[in-house]
């Protein structure tokens, strides 16, 4: 197919999403990190934080929530009259599937004075026998107002190290990661910072420490747009997921972005396509669905989270 045939199909599967929304009384939220085509048609974009506050408050009947399964989790979670679905139900989180709610079980015998802050990148289970949840945008926050001396933090160890830097808390860590955010290496900002000097490194803090020890700034995915919309600089390196670069170019025509390394590419960000959107709404499939008691139990550690 030629590119501006493309272009044609890529407009008629929005147009008919729109159609798909309106008729349902639907809402569509997309995380950062989703592709070009999702986030132009998009109700709403942002980072975990921001898209729960979203589901949260949306009237909307339906919630198609273009994203990982974690995330659409959160919103079923805290919308049980909704209907949350994800357009494509094989997109997981690695991260996720790194710990059970048997290990945070086994955790909170070893540690009995420590409440338990659990990643949003966990499953509903796991959510469910944990004390707070926190995101990348509030997780030193999070830590910070709890009056244990001990905190347990899941899934990820470079969330949890990162934390540290900021709490006099000891914080009791769990070896979770997320595959693509560990592939970007100090090296490969030292190379890029070769190419293109005075350019600034912005960095997610799923990042390992040694990457983070470099960073010119640390922040959830909708911290960096803001972070660089403010910025006087020219360039930005971008360690996070290359999705995210998209709307940056939008916002800030005047700058370069350049990815941290090729490699930061989440597989699981990009596996929802517009048609898995018309699929999923059309016939009203890959429906969230979570057992009522570990619903309730789950919904208490978000909603601790969002009254912070
Ligand atoms: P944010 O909450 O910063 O958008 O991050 C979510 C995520 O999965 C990062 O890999
Ligand atoms: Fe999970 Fe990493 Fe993908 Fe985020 S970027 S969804 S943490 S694998």
């Amino acid at each position: 197919m030629n590119n501006h045939n493309n272009f044609e199909n890529i407009k008629a599967k929005q147009k008919r999403i729109k159609e798909l929304l309106k008729e349902k009384n639907a809402i569509l939220l997309a995380h950062n990190y989703q592709r070009d085509e999702i986030q132009e048609i998009a109700d709403f974009q942002g980072d975990s934080l921001e898209l729960s506050i979203k589901a949260n408050k949306t009237d909307a009947d339906v919630i198609v929530f273009c994203g990982v399964r974690f995330m659409a989790e959160s919103a079923a979670i805290m919308n049980p009259d909704k209907t949350v679905i994800l357009p494509n139900e094989n997109a997981g989180c690695p991260m996720v599937d790194m710990i059970t709610a048997e290990d945070i079980v086994n955790l909170k015998a070893d540690y009995p004075d420590a409440p338990v802050v659990a990643y949003v990148n966990t499953s509903a289970e796991c959510k469910a026998v944990s004390d707070i949840c926190c995101t990348s945008a509030n997780a030193v926050k999070v830590v910070n107002s709890l009056p244990a001396k001990r905190i347990i933090m899941v899934p990820d160890k470079n969330l949890g190290s990162y934390v540290q830097r900021f709490t006099e808390k000891e914080i009791i860590n769990w070896p979770g990661y997320c595959p693509p955010h560990k592939r970007t290496t100090p090296e490969d900002i030292k190379k890029l910072k070769g190419k293109y000097p005075g350019a600034v490194f912005v960095v997610h803090p799923e990042s390992t420490p040694e990457t983070i020890d470099v960073a010119d700034h640390v922040s959830s995915t909708s911290g960096m747009y803001k972070f660089v919309r403010e910025s006087a600089a020219k360039y930005f390196i971008i360690g996070t997921e290359r999705g995210i670069i998209y709307k940056m170019k939008k916002e800030n025509p005047d700058k370069v972005f350049i990815s941290s390394n090729r490699g930061l590419i989440c597989p699981n960000m990009k596996k929802t396509h517009l048609d898995d959107v018309i699929n999923s709404l059309e016939n009203m499939k890959n429906i969230i669905k979570i057992s009522e008691d570990v619903r309730i139990q789950a919904r208490k550690s978000i909603e601790n989270m969002l009254t912070l």
